[in-house]
């Protein structure tokens, strides 16, 4: 049995278990309508919200977005990045033993966003569900999917994260729908003698639920609140990348390495202040940040492995390099999975 952390009742050591999981594909898909920074400038101003490229730029690093065609789903965004990893992986959907998507934009209450990329796989049988952290929702799905691998119950997992913020975005605020994009990105994660994962945390704080948030829902068949993205900029900016920089510490030390061992920080693509503001206080040279924000935007759940598929298929990310996957968002929620690819 490994050890526990007193608090979280995570792992503390992999040393112990003889199944690690290793990521055996990877893939992605972005919704083929790109929207540079000019086109919503354009698009907002008809709609009498002021805008620019420069302020979108010089704030967030952002250039450009993708947004998903109105009848497009979250699990149809899924489904092809899932296709993609399956095929890099040199495996076929019926050797898939666990689905897990992480999305905050599913294609209804239920059932899951996993169980219906299922269905569209068309396997049957294998246990899927989703995982709804937020922008943090990718780490907290790796470290599901590791765990049940390392216990011995799944030996190829899919692990999606799949969004449509678009439909949650409120085009009257300036201040967030110049932000966010769609998109899915996957990873098969396959059971190995060696790591693969290395290390994984995950930390929430509810205290914070108000500086994240899209409080609508559904009730009597009506909607309830305001179903559209709010947040306080400045308040997620400290904390995040406050939350970021002991997460990351924790991982590493978890594995006995140090930050110079990191070969690629692949952070959620949030904000260019925010990745960078976190590789500074690790002291690793933005050159070592895989970086999409510009062309993506902040796609939430989706980041992480749309980023992490670019840097692979882009020759960025080699067999063999250290990668650290760190996120973070609503709940609030953080989290961290150290890789050997
Ligand atoms: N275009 C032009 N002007 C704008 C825009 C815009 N899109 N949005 C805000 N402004 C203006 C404001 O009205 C304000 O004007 P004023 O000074 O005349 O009142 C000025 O810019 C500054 O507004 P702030 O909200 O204080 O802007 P700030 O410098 O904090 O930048 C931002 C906003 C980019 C959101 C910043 O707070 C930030 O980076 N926060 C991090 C949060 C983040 O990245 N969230 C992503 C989602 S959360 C996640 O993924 C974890």
């Amino acid at each position: 049995m490994s050890s526990r952390h007193e608090a979280t009742g995570q792992p503390t050591s992999r040393s112990a278990s003889p199944i690690y999981s290793r990521i055996a594909g990877t893939g992605s898909y972005l919704p083929p309508k790109r929207w540079s920074n000019e086109d919503l400038v354009a698009w907002l101003a008809d709609r009498g919200v002021q805008t620019s490229h420069e302020w979108i730029v010089e704030r967030t690093g952002i250039e450009a977005r993708h947004f998903a065609d109105p009848d497009v789903t979250a699990s149809e965004l899924g489904l092809q990045a899932a296709i993609r990893a399956i095929e890099a992986a040199n495996c076929s959907a019926a050797d898939i033993d666990l689905i897990i998507c992480a999305t905050s934009t599913p294609d209804m209450v239920f059932p899951s966003t996993a169980c219906l990329v299922q269905k569209k796989l068309g396997v049957h049988g294998c246990p899927a569900f989703d995982v709804q952290a937020v922008c943090s929702g990718f780490v907290y799905a790796m470290t599901v999917a590791d765990a049940m691998i390392r216990a011995g119950s799944v030996k190829r997992a899919l692990v999606i994260g799949s969004e449509v913020f678009s439909r949650i975005l409120d085009f009257k605020d300036r201040t967030t729908c110049v932000l966010f994009g769609d998109g899915a990105g996957a990873v098969v994660l396959q059971a190995s003698d060696e790591p693969g994962i290395v290390a994984s945390r995950l930390h929430a704080d509810g205290q914070y639920a108000d500086i994240l948030c899209t409080p609508g829902t559904v009730k009597g068949g009506e909607i309830l609140g305001d179903p559209t993205l709010k947040m306080d900029g400045q308040a997620v900016f400290k904390l995040a990348v406050n939350v970021l920089d002991q997460v990351a510490h924790e991982v590493l030390d978890e594995a006995g390495r140090t930050p110079d061992s990191i070969d690629w920080l692949v952070p959620h693509q949030a904000n260019i202040r925010i990745m960078q503001g976190t590789a500074r206080k690790l002291r690793l040279p933005n050159s070592r940040v895989v970086t999409t924000v510009d062309q993506h935007g902040n796609t939430s759940a989706a980041s992480i492995p749309l980023a992490l598929d670019h840097a692979v298929r882009s020759g960025l990310i080699q067999r063999g390099q250290s990668l650290l996957l760190e996120g973070v968002g609503g709940g609030f929620t953080w989290g961290a999975v150290l890789v050997d690819y």
